[in-house]
């Protein structure tokens, strides 16, 4: 894709950024319907970068192997979100912040300004989306009124660069967000790409310029595109995102990119009626009221990014009386549950074609790891059999269409984090090195029809001992 910077009328599609020569109701790079929008200034940023320049000179070439200095790092003291961040905020650098409106993303900034003034910066927030007065009452509810953050509602770019480059150079500053702040520069309606695109490259030059770390907020729509700032993800250092639903109170931080640290961190708050707690323990919070004398429940020692979390699978199996039996599920993938359900009838005997299967994830968590399996399997012959499992229990593993058990990554993490919270076995399959060196009992599992027969042995000794007797 071209800048087109030659014609001066371009349209844009508005969820990708991809460029077309004519109108269509369909965007032909992502799909979108009814997203492309003729930008006439659109050439206005690319056309200044085409004036004829001075004949280049030669820079100095270096070596890989030369000094490599760790930039410093500003630090909010909010844990959770500096390790996301890569252990603090790179001076200079610019993180673009994306979730879904009302995940708390504004919660969460305020109280990292907060959190860096009491520690002696010079922060900055500006919202584009609310007032100050707004900005204070919400400040005020989380009892961070006392902090000298500097507060401005503003949505013209050249505004808001004038103001970071006034007085003593600011070391932290919110813009929130992105969509709202547009420039004199390009001539096309707030929130359109290339607006969102030239007001992001001021920013970035703002923070290249005065040293400061810039948060970019950016709205994401449903299925987890960052509209619009989706085109300013490659021109950023970091794009985290902040996930989390109305229903359950927890939100998880995660960094997609990170040039100054690493993406497999993630951060876990808790919303509460006093702004956003860091949450230490995740795993307690996700098993939080469970039931584990009930059949159907199997707790996954899982993974999020580098950091275990265990949750609870839970499996409610059912005669069915529709032609089609059926299949809902929670907090996982649906193809991987039929896949399951499917070894488990091939590879291990089990008759499920004339029940309705549900699969839930508790807590709201959505887990996508292969190792996840397991978890599954067992809760869902646990269901089945009406053998609850037992209460001591972790479950990890992928499984094979042949029914093998497979190996799953962190082994060892998953099982200190399991014994750290008291429990005493993990199912899972053969293992080497430090993770077989654990307090937990490995019970070694290497075929799905092992677990079958661990789990069903017990009750189907007691139908066929009703049976006998
Ligand atoms: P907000 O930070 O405004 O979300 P975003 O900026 O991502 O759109 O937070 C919105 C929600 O958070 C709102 O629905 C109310 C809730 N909330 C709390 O539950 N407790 C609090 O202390 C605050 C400030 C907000
Ligand atoms: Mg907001």
């Amino acid at each position: 894709m071209s800048l087109a910077a030659k014609s001066r009328n371009a349209f844009v599609c508005q969820a990708c950024g991809a460029v077309s020569k004519r109108w269509q109701g369909k965007c032909e790079s992502c799909g979108g319907w009814n997203t492309i929008v003729e930008e006439t200034g659109f050439s206005g940023v690319g056309a200044a970068s085409m004036r004829r320049s001075a004949p280049g000179r030669p820079v100095a070439l270096e070596s890989l192997a030369g000094e490599g200095v760790s930039p410093p790092r500003i630090e909010s003291g909010i844990g959770e979100l500096d390790r996301v961040a890569g252990g603090g905020f790179v001076p200079g650098s610019v993180i673009l912040l994306g979730g879904e409106p009302g995940v708390g993303k504004s919660t969460l900034l305020i109280e990292a300004c907060a959190a860096m003034a009491r520690r002696g910066r010079r922060v900055i927030y500006v919202s584009g989306e609310e007032a100050v007065a707004q900005v204070r009452l919400r400040a005020r509810r989380l009892g961070l009124a006392d902090a000298a953050v500097e507060l401005a509602a503003e949505t013209c770019v050249e505004n808001v660069a004038a103001t970071l480059r006034e007085g003593a150079p600011p070391a932290f500053v919110v813009v929130d967000s992105i969509q709202t702040m547009w420039t004199d520069a390009v001539e096309s309606a707030p929130g359109s790409v290339a607006q969102v695109r030239a007001a992001a490259q001021a920013l970035i030059a703002c923070a290249k310029a005065g040293g400061a770390a810039i948060v970019l907020v950016g709205h994401v729509t449903k299925d987890g595109q960052i509209a619009g700032p989706r085109v300013v993800e490659h021109m950023v250092d970091a794009v985290l995102s902040f996930e989390g639903d109305a229903a359950h109170r927890f939100r998880l931080l995660r960094a997609s990119k990170n040039r100054f640290g690493p993406t497999d961190e993630i951060g876990v708050f808790e919303m509460t009626g006093r702004g956003l707690a860091e949450v230490l323990n995740p795993s307690s919070l996700f098993l939080a009221g469970r039931d584990s004398g009930a059949p159907g429940a199997a707790v996954f020692a899982g993974m999020e990014g580098a950091r275990p979390v265990l949750v609870e699978f839970q499996a409610l199996v059912a005669p069915s009386t529709l032609g089609t039996p059926r299949r809902a599920v929670v907090g996982w993938d649906g193809a991987r549950l039929a896949m399951v359900l499917a070894v488990l009838e091939a590879r291990a005997g089990l008759r499920l074609g004339g029940h309705d299967v549900y699969l839930s994830v508790a807590g709201g968590l959505r887990v996508s790891e292969p190792a996840a399996d397991l978890a599954a399997a067992a809760a869902l012959v646990s269901a089945l059999t009406g053998s609850p499992l037992p209460a001591d229990a972790v479950h990890f593993g992928e499984i094979g269409l042949s029914g093998a058990v497979r190996p799953a990554i962190h082994a060892g993490a998953r099982m200190r984090e399991a014994a750290k919270l008291g429990f005493a076995r993990a199912v899972a399959p053969p293992m080497e090195g430090e993770a077989a060196e654990t307090p937990l009992r490995h019970v070694t599992v290497t075929q799905v029809a092992e677990i079958v027969a661990e789990i069903a042995g017990t009750s189907v000794r007691d139908d066929e001992a009703a049976r006998d007797g």
